[in-house]
């Protein structure tokens, strides 16, 4: 048996095509937006995680990383815990008027540190998709890395421990977000015109409908991450969970620790995913908003075809620690059941039939071979 998960397919997946001509590709993943109440508490956990704090006022918290970019998250003081949306870096100016148009809104000028240009949109969810160019870079901190590692045949460490000092590990970038919606189609159709995305891998339902797809951007012969936006169906629409690429395991590892130290909620790992491939070890902050550390994620040119498989636990991981049931248990407050009814009455593609079959996934082992 290996990972290759094609073959369990009931039925012939419906299709995720390409769109022929987006509106824009969009390059990378800029950074993410949250409402919270409690900035300081916020700031606490961000910086355990491995952030480093780029600019903090009464009412806005700004976290960057190691690598040049001016920040990959922006709080903004509510007063309910909220994923906002995101923002995406574009390769011109054209891009965004190209945008502008389409959508009929301004271009505007960035607030907070690295500056730029900025349009917002609006997703089908009410989550805001703000496409940025020109962003004035940050100075890059070196990231700090574990000693050479001896392999079975050449040993390259000698008189020397692998020992790294138990702090955050370095953040070097913003991976990908995970995006919960209950009109998955609409949303795929959205973000796939307005900024070119292609599906890497979709997951279906037993009856072949598609459910939750793992986007890249099409950067041409450039490879790009193998998920860096991953819209999945659910009754309400929400935020999953993001990641933060680290250096290697040691760094995946010793953030666990430093986390641990600290006294955060751990939601699952260490493990290696099967889809993407990523190392992984998810936490989450103090409102249950999950972060993601990893390393050695898959990368792909826009060549590579899309890959479908049965929605199911199976696709998780190769390796690691068992998957808790409860990492995608809905937290059943009589806000989800009514806005899982209204959603039910009012969105075509959302059906009790696509409820039933998205429920039957959750019965399924995550590793068939043990
Ligand atoms: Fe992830």
């Amino acid at each position: 048996m290996d990972f290759s998960l094609e073959e369990t397919l009931p039925v012939d997946p419906r299709r995720v095509d390409r769109i022929a001509s987006p509106i824009t590709k969009a390059w990378d993943i800029a950074y993410l937006r949250f409402g919270k109440p409690d900035l300081e508490e916020q700031a606490a956990f961000f910086k355990d995680f491995g952030f480093v704090i780029a600019e903090q006022t009464p009412d806005r918290l700004y976290v960057r990383g190691a690598g040049s970019s001016p920040y990959f998250i922006v709080v903004e003081k509510a007063p309910k815990a909220a994923y906002l949306g995101l923002g995406v870096e574009m390769k011109s100016h054209d891009d965004l008027e190209a945008l502008a148009t389409h959508d009929g809104v301004t271009i505007d000028t960035v607030e907070g540190p690295g500056g730029g240009e900025r349009v917002r949109l609006t997703d089908p969810n009410g989550f805001t998709v703000d496409a940025i160019f020109n962003r004035a870079p940050q100075i890059q901190q070196p990231m700090r890395k574990a000693q050479a590692h001896n392999t079975p045949e050449e040993k390259v460490r000698i008189n020397q421990g692998q020992r790294a000092p138990l702090t955050p590990p370095d953040i070097a970038r913003l991976g990908h977000v995970a995006v919960m919606t209950p009109d998955f189609e609409t949303s795929m159709e959205w973000y796939k015109t307005r900024l070119g995305l292609i599906s890497t891998d979709v997951l279906c339902l037993d009856d072949g409908t598609p459910a939750l797809a793992f986007n890249r951007f099409d950067r041409g012969e450039h490879p790009a991450d193998h998920h860096s936006i991953v819209l999945g169906t659910y009754p309400v629409k929400g935020y999953e969970h993001s990641a933060f690429e680290v250096y290697d395991l040691d760094a995946v590892g010793l953030g666990q620790q430093v986390l641990k130290q600290k006294g955060h909620k751990h939601e699952w790992g260490i493990g290696r995913h099967i889809l993407g491939s990523q190392v992984f070890d998810y936490w989450s902050d103090q409102d249950g908003f999950k972060f993601e550390h990893y390393a050695d994620g898959d990368v792909y040119t826009s060549e590579y075809e899309t890959g479908y498989h049965p929605l199911s636990t199976q696709g998780l991981y190769q390796w690691g620690e068992d998957f808790p049931t409860t990492f995608t248990k809905p937290h059943l407050s009589l806000g989800f059941i009514l806005e899982t009814i209204h959603n039910l009455r009012t969105i075509p593609s959302f059906t009790l039939k696509k409820m039933k079959l998205l429920l039957a996934m959750t019965g399924r082992k995550a590793r068939p071979w043990l």
